[in-house]
């Protein structure tokens, strides 16, 4: 993976009256990464963003952004990104067309060249049939669409999304995904903010998870769910007489991370269940231990979640987490 830094964040501070909204976050985005701030309402995710994209001043500390400093160069800064807001304050009155032509013509795009772009991004955002009604009429998935579409206007090296399926239903979700991997295709660089476990774990190559205006933990979410301890292996025996002696056999083996003993069997840790099954299974055929019931439990990001915080996430909509 490309290791280029992006995004240099050092020791970032926002306060309001005497509340730290963000409190002394450092991080690092690299090139054409997604890159995740997974955090409960409040947490100071909105807040770093708007520091990012030079709307906010710094009450200390620095942001750098592809080498720009984000007070001091702020002009250069915004020539390389875009923006989509939690809330974009939308006229619902003009079509999905006019809002795009409104910004071209903001970013002083020649008449050509933004017909050409809100053309191609009116395609990928499966807006063309109906980029000529207002977008008040649109769902609330369009008019996210129509959002990411005005980001990408002005062809930005890096975009910046806030919350970008918020209240969204499934299937406006996953379309918002397949955008966000596609553009990283294209060599873009993602920076996003998020209170969707499910969104954080599926979509991110890296993440800040955030919490009181603090970085709680941050890597990918493979690398978060093993730092857990891994992946466990339930293993429940028919007779329990030769638990010892594969209790034993198991330990130090390298694709096994832990044994502990159960009342019922044992409980095996592991890093990739892939290499660490034949092994099981194998050693339990060798040793004549009758396997009667595995079970397998992945950590999933929750876990995560809860290890850093002492607490769940508030989900706003909880049902998005079976999805
Ligand atoms: N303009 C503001 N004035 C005062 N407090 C603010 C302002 N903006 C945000 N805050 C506070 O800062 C904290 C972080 O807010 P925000 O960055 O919006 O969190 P998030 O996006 O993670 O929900 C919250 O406690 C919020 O009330
Ligand atoms: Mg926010």
């Amino acid at each position: 993976m490309d290791r280029t830094v992006a995004i240099d964040v050092s020791r970032l501070c926002k306060t309001y009256d005497s509340h730290n909204a963000v409190d002394e976050l450092s991080f690092q985005v690299y090139a054409g990464e997604i890159f995740g701030l997974l955090g409960p309402n409040g947490a100071g995710k909105s807040t770093t963003l708007r520091t990012l994209i030079t709307l906010l001043h710094p009450t200390s500390g620095t942001a750098t952004i592809m080498g720009y400093d984000s007070v001091r160069e702020a002009d250069k800064v915004r020539a390389m990104i875009g923006y989509v807001p939690q809330e974009r304050a939308i006229d619902r009155f003009l079509t999905g067309r006019e809002h795009l032509q409104l910004l071209g013509a903001l970013y002083h795009l020649t008449k050509e060249e933004a017909t050409k772009r809100i053309g191609e991004l009116l395609t990928l955002v499966e807006l063309e049939a109906h980029a000529d009604r207002p977008a008040k009429t649109y769902s609330g998935g369009m008019k996210r669409k129509l959002d990411i579409a005005c980001g990408l206007l002005p062809d930005p090296k890096i975009l910046f999304l806030d919350e970008p399926t918020l209240g969204l239903d499934v299937q406006s979700r996953l379309r918002i995904w397949e955008y966000v991997r596609m553009l990283k295709a294209r060599g873009m660089t993602v920076v996003m903010t998020t209170n969707y476990l499910d969104e954080a774990d599926q979509l991110c190559d890296r993440l800040a998870i955030i919490d009181g205006g603090k970085i709680k933990t941050m890597g990918s979410p493979a690398e978060l769910k093993i730092a857990l301890g891994g992946d466990i292996v339930a293993l429940t025996l028919k007779e329990i007489d030769r638990m010892p002696a594969l209790e034993a056999d198991l330990k130090n083996r390298p694709a096994i991370t832990s044994v502990r003993a159960t009342t019922k069997g044992l409980d095996i840790r592991v890093e990739s269940p892939e290499k660490a099954l034949p092994t099981i299974l194998e050693s339990a055929n060798r040793l004549g231990c009758s396997i009667e019931f595995i079970q397998y439990n992945r950590p999933r990001l929750d876990d995560v979640f809860i290890a850093h915080t002492g607490r769940a996430i508030t989900e706003s909509r909880p049902e998005a987490e079976s999805a």
